[in-house]
């Protein structure tokens, strides 16, 4: 590149290519060498979503689009640190980042750019189009099993920490699937959903026990997988006998669940959270390290993850125990650990973090701060935990709720009050429902 010809910086995801990257890159073109800093699969992750296509896939596409002279990584969706070492006369970007989430990010690029005297285009932006739009229109289609099993390697490989939350039935899994907000630094969503033991048995007015089995929770994951897209992490509670466990792991696995949890008890299971309350016994190192080993046998694929789940400190068994088992069952072929705990103030996970971080194989860490709940997910992530489960919350809250309404229906004889006080109108509750109309 000749030193006359200006160098003009675009950057973009570029995870579905449409009209609007085209018209941008058209806009660029004619002010010089035109440098796409193709955002990483980290970068995008940080502020929106997983991409559809890794950063090598969207490097070779994006390399062979007219007008495209080099493509760069931008490594945050910070525009300043490539601005900084690329120095271009021009900065392109679409008009739609002056308001919304990317308002920051812009001013921090205005700023730079003004230390070499760089300036900024922005093109008016494509109305009608956008790879949000074309995503939510994919969703509704809905997703294979295939990719949506694959899907939860994928955004470990991507992002920090991983926030998921517990679905009993379709209308939770809808919640899951669709609750998003807008903080500073992008939207927040939840990444992946949990099949909790204990809040599918509580929805049936059943003891969580295992009374409610892997044949009942299958119906469940069906009910779920037909209105969600996310991945599915289901609680496997004991895994039950090891020869059950190596069929149910290959139902799993067809049906596009992405992994599931088993804990180390043996004999009835009782919920963790009654800790010493109730009898519950862990099982031998060697037979879960062979029920592990069992499972992984059993799987076509290498994409579903089995995950164990060490009740050392629930049961009092103490922290060296817990060590020593996640170094057992990390042997054994699990692809992730979770660590559980009752107490209120998170010590002993922190501790357990700690020391983890140290061992020499790790695979991911699984915390369920259902007790430890003052915690948040950057605490975790700065603990090195990658997924984050939030348990049981959407049975808790509801229950209040349904109780209220049902004793204000009694009280006053009739619904206006509930109605009024505690529901959402009928035209609401049929929206919520695709399909209803
Ligand atoms: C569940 O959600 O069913 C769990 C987590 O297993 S806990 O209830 O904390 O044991
Ligand atoms: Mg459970």
């Amino acid at each position: 590149m000749s030193k006359a010809v200006k160098k003009v910086y675009v950057g973009m995801a570029a995870d579905i290519i449409h009209e609007g990257h085209l018209n941008i890159i058209a806009e660029a073109r004619k002010y010089g060498y035109v440098i796409v800093g193709l955002l990483t699969d980290e970068a995008i992750a940080s502020y929106k979503r997983i991409p559809y296509t890794d950063y090598d896939h969207r490097k070779i596409i994006v390399e062979s689009l007219k007008g495209v002279d080099e493509v760069v990584p931008q490594k945050s969706l910070d525009y300043v640190p490539n601005l900084q070492k690329i120095r271009p006369d021009f900065l392109v970007h679409g008009d739609d980042w002056q308001t919304g989430i990317q308002k920051k990010t812009r001013q921090r690029a205005i700023e730079a750019l003004k230390m070499w005297n760089g300036k900024l285009i922005e093109p008016k932006y494509t109305k009608g189009i956008s790879s949000s739009q074309l995503i939510e229109a994919v969703k509704k289609r809905g997703i294979t099993p295939d990719m949506r099993l694959k899907s939860l390697r994928l955004m470990l490989s991507v992002r920090p920490t991983l926030r998921v939350m517990e679905a009993h039935n379709g209308i939770t899994g809808l919640i899951v699937e669709k609750s998003k907000v807008y903080v500073s630094g992008g939207v927040r969503e939840f990444d992946a959903l949990w099949l909790s033991s204990l809040t599918v048995s509580t929805s049936k007015g059943k003891p969580d026990t295992e009374l409610v089995d892997f044949y009942s929770r299958f119906q469940t994951v069906e009910e779920i997988l037909e209105v969600t897209t996310k991945p599915i992490i289901i609680d496997g509670d004991t895994g039950g006998e090891i020869e059950h466990f190596q069929f149910n792991v290959r139902t799993m696995e067809r049906l596009g669940v992405s992994a599931v949890i088993i804990e180390d008890k043996i004999g009835l299971k009782r919920n963790s959270l009654f800790g010493t309350d109730v009898f519950q016994e862990q099982d031998s190192i060697e037979h879960f390290s062979e029920k592990i080993r069992a499972g992984k046998d059993a799987l076509i694929t290498d994409d579903f993850m089995i995950f164990a789940r060490i009740e050392s400190l629930i049961l009092n068994n103490g922290m060296n125990d817990a060590l020593k088992r996640a170094k057992a069952y990390i042997s054994a072929g699990a692809d992730g650990i979770m660590i559980h705990s009752k107490k209120k103030d998170g010590q002993e996970i922190i501790d357990f973090c700690k020391t983890y971080q140290k061992f020499d194989i790790k695979v991911p860490l699984v915390v369920v701060p259902s007790t430890f709940s003052h915690m948040s997910v950057s605490d975790f992530e700065k603990l090195g935990v990658q997924i984050v489960i939030y348990g049981n919350h959407l049975v808790r809250s509801a229950y209040p709720a349904m109780v209220k309404t049902a004793e204000s229906i009694l009280k006053h004889d009739r619904g206006l009050e509930a109605s009024d006080d505690y529901c959402i109108s009928i035209n609401e509750v049929l929206a919520l429902i695709p399909g209803n109309k």
